[in-house]
C-alpha cells in the first residue's frame, strides 16, 4: 500500500514511525489476543516450545536490544531460561547448548547475514526455531520453523524505533501464551491485552510531549560530544538502545551502562557538564540508581531523569506513565527516540539515511 511509506506531513520517516507506535500497540493487540480471550499463537509453535529447557535469542542490533528485553519477559512469565545472543559472535563461537534448545530470530528486515548464518546452523542440527519480523516473506522467516508478523508496517528510518517496541509487545504476547500453555500462575497474573493497552496510551503521552522534549534535548546534549545512558535491570537492557539510537543519527558517542557498573571504570569519564541520562523504572534497582545519580552528580554530571510514575521525585524531567516493568521499555524507549531525533535534527545530519548505516545488512 503505497500510502504506508509516504512520509505524509512529516519532514522525516523516524518521527511518523514514532507516531505510529501506540497504533501498532493496537494492532499487534487486536491481532493476537482475541476478544473471547484467547491468544492466536500456533498451537505446534507452542507445543515446541513447551519441550524446550531453554530459549535461544538471536539477532542484531535494536533487535538484540529488544531480545534484552525479552529475556525478562519469557524468564518471569514463562517461567523459562533465556540466553540473548549476537549472530556475529554466535555463530562462530556457539557455546555447549543445553538439551532441549528453542531458537528464536528476532529481525525486522528478516534478512540479516548475522543471524541467518546461525540459522543455517540451527536447521542442520535439526532444532526448532521460530522467527519474529516484521517481513513475512524474508529469508528468515522462511527458513525457520516457525514464523511470527511484528505487525508494525513498513519502517524506513534506517533507525530502528516501531520495530522494537513491536518486537518487545509481540514477545510479551508469546511469553503469556507459552506461560498459558504451562498452566503458570505467573502468566496468569500478566494482563498483557490491559499492558498493550496501557502501552499505546504511555507512548501517546510521551509523543505528546515533544516540545518539552525537544526542549531538554537542546539543554542536555545538542552541543555534547559524549553522552551516558544509565539503568538498572530493565533499564538496563533499556539504556544500550536509547545510547544506540542516539550514535546512529546524532553521533554523539554515548555508552548504555548498568548504573552499579560505572563506579568500576568509565565513571573516569564524567567531567564538568558530562550528560547523563538516567532511567528509572526498575523497582528493584530504583534506590540503588538514585545513588549512583547522586554519584556522577558530585562529580559534575549534568543529569536527566526519565522516571516512571511510581519512583518519580521531586525535579525528575520525564515522568513515564503507568505499565508493567516487564515491558516497560515499550513506553520508555520513546523519550530516548526522540532526543535522538531532535539532536540529529539539530545538527544538521540526514535523520533517515545516517552515515555509514544500511537499513538491512545482508553481508556477515
Ligand atoms: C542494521 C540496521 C539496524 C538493525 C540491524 C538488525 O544494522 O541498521 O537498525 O537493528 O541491522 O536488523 P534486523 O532487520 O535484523 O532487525
Amino acid at each position: 500500500d503505497a500510502s504506508d511509506i509516504s512520509k505524509g506531513t512529516y519532514e522525516h520517516y523516524m518521527l511518523k514511525e514514532i507516531d505510529e507506535q501506540p497504533n501498532v500497540m493496537r494492532k499487534i493487540s487486536q491481532n493476537y489476543l482475541k476478544t473471547d480471550g484467547s491468544i492466536d499463537v500456533e498451537p505446534a509453535l507452542l507445543e515446541e516450545m513447551k519441550k524446550a529447557d531453554r530459549l535461544y535469542i538471536v539477532a542484531a542490533g535494536t533487535s538484540y536490544h529488544a531480545g534484552l528485553v525479552g529475556q525478562n519477559i519469557f524468564e518471569q512469565v514463562a517461567d523459562i531460561p533465556v540466553d540473548v545472543e549476537l549472530g556475529s559472535e554466535f555463530g562462530y563461537h556457539m557455546p555447549k547448548l543445553s538439551k532441549h534448545p528453542f531458537f528464536i530470530f528476532l529481525s525486522q528486515s528478516g534478512e540479516t547475514a548475522d543471524s541467518r548464518q546461525v540459522l543455517v546452523k540451527v536447521n542442520e542440527l535439526k532444532l526448532p526455531s521460530l522467527t519474529i519480523t516484521n517481513v513475512p516473506n524474508s529469508t528468515l522467516s522462511r527458513e525457520a520453523t516457525f514464523t511470527m508478523e511484528l505487525l508494525a508496517g513498513p519502517e524506513i528510518a534506517v533507525a530502528s524505533t516501531k520495530a522494537y517496541t513491536a518486537q518487545i509487545a509481540v514477545e510479551a504476547v508469546l511469553a503469556k501464551a507459552l506461560g498459558m500453555a504451562k498452566n503458570l500462575e505467573d502468566a496468569k497474573k500478566f494482563d498483557v491485552k490491559k499492558q498493550l493497552a496501557l502501552a499505546a496510551n504511555g507512548i501517546q503521552t510521551i509523543v505528546d510531549e515533544k516540545a518539552a522534549i525537544k526542549k531538554l534535548t537542546a539543554e542536555f546534549l545538542t552541543d555534547q560530544k559524549d553522552a551516558f545512558y544509565i539503568g538498572r535491570g530493565i533499564d538496563y537492557a533499556l539504556s544500550l538502545e536509547a545510547a544506540l539510537k542516539l550514535k546512529e543519527i546524532s553521533y554523539i558517542h554515548a555508552e548504555g551502562f548498568a548504573a552499579g557498573e560505572l563506579k568500576h571504570g568509565t565513571i573516569a569519564l564524567i567531567e564538568q557538564n558530562t550528560p547523563v541520562i538516567a532511567y528509572v523504572n526498575d523497582g528493584v534497582g530504583a534506590s540503588h540508581t538514585r545513588g549512583n545519580i547522586q554519584e556522577v552528580k558530585a562529580r559534575g554530571a549534568h543529569v536527566l531523569v526519565i522516571a516512571s510514575q511510581k519512583y518519580a521525585e521531586a525535579g525528575d524531567q520525564i515522568i513515564i506513565p503507568e505499565i508493567d516493568e516487564l515491558i516497560s521499555p515499550i513506553i520508555s524507549v520513546v523519550p530516548a527516540q526522540l532526543i535522538a531525533y531532535y539532536a540529529s535534527l539539530a545538527r544538521g545530519n540526514d535523520v533517515d539515511k545516517p552515515r555509514n548505516l544500511a537499513k538491512s545488512v545482508t553481508v556477515e
